[in-house]
């Protein structure tokens, strides 16, 4: 009697086991799709400029829009993760290096990516933010083509993206932003110039940047990734709804609230919101608030 429970209780686990594996490789052959597709745009060219303010303010952007922290400060790429759940997932060299960018990428490539989220040959880039950069203003877009371009060449080669179980089945359910490309808007035209002085206009635009994490109503909700901190509401309605401006810019300048918590720059990027201008912080808060 109670081998029989035994056996019968085996195999309803093995059956268990055999479906989780049948579903888990129908996601990674779904993926694997979805990965490989090719895509088709039309191409469009934007003026690069080559004058010092250009290249100047394209460094700026580099820095406040991320682009350093995924792809290194000397833009030659990095390694984001390597591990046997998520599995290997590396931004690309964006120099002239070896191990860079690919012979003859031109200005058309470089929007393709940023706009569209495809690279060179029309394949979908993963774990790009190109969801964000396609919102970026032509004139924004072009002075961080302009910096990326004027940027030292680095020789580092880096390995090819793989993803792994976690990434597969996350990026399935929708719970990692793998495919920018299926996330894009591709006939929205593209803004001429950003507001950049200080205000609510400004603000909206930079907060695009905070939206992968706060959510695209600046809410908050679940980690982003497991092991995570839950994100916060920053708009009126969470704790900075009762901030002062000054506070608000401390705690993106220092990454203390005004509670004495301290952020993890891993968590909550503020050595990178640490980098904005006064105005652009003072935008983001009345961003914020108005909402
Ligand atoms: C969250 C991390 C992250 C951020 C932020 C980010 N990138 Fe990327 N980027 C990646 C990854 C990962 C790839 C590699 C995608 C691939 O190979 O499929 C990539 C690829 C690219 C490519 C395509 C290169 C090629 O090999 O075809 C360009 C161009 C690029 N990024 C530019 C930028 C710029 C400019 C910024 C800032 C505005 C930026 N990225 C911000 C992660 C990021
Ligand atoms: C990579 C994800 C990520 C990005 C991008 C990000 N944040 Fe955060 N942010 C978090 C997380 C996670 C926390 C909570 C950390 C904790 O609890 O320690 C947080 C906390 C905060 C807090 C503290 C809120 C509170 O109630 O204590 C503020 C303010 C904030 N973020 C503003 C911003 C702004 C402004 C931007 C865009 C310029 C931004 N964040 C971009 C993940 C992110």
């Amino acid at each position: 009697m109670k081998i029989k429970i035994l056996k019968r209780t085996g195999l309803v686990l093995l059956s268990i086991v055999i479906l989780l594996v049948a579903g888990y490789f129908g996601i990674a052959y779904h993926m694997k799709g979805r990965t490989s597709r090719q895509y088709s745009f039309e191409s469009e060219k934007l003026d690069i400029p080559s004058d010092s303010a250009s290249i100047a303010r394209g460094r700026h952007l580099s820095i406040i829009k991320g682009c350093q922290d995924c792809h290194g400060t000397d833009l030659g790429g990095k390694v984001m993760m390597d591990d046997g759940g998520v599995g290997t997932l590396s931004a690309s060299n964006l120099t002239r290096g070896k191990g860079g960018l690919p012979e003859g990428y031109t200005t058309e490539d470089w929007v393709m990516s940023l706009r569209h989220g495809v690279d060179q040959s029309g394949v979908p880039l993963i774990f790009m933010p190109s969801h964000e950069t396609t919102l970026l203003s032509a004139e924004d877009m072009s002075a961080i083509i302009a910096y990326c371009m004027h940027v030292p060449a680095v020789d580092r080669e880096l390995p090819q993206i793989k993803l792994g179980p976690v990434a597969n089945v996350m990026g399935y359910l929708g719970k990692m932003p793998l495919l920018a490309v299926e996330r894009i808007n591709h006939t929205a035209p593209m803004l001429a110039k950003a507001d950049t002085t200080e205000s609510i206009e400004q603000g909206r635009y930079l907060a695009i940047s905070c939206s992968g994490c706060h959510q695209s109503d600046f809410k908050g909700g679940d980690p982003v990734a497991p092991g995570m901190p839950p994100v916060p509401d920053i708009t009126s309605s969470g704790a900075v709804g009762a901030w002062t401006q000054t506070q608000f810019i401390q705690t993106l300048r220092s990454g203390k609230t005004p509670a004495g918590h301290q952020l993890k720059n891993e968590e909550m990027p503020w050595k990178m919101t640490a980098q904005y201008e006064q105005k652009e912080l003072a935008s983001l808060y009345k961003y914020f608030r108005s909402i």
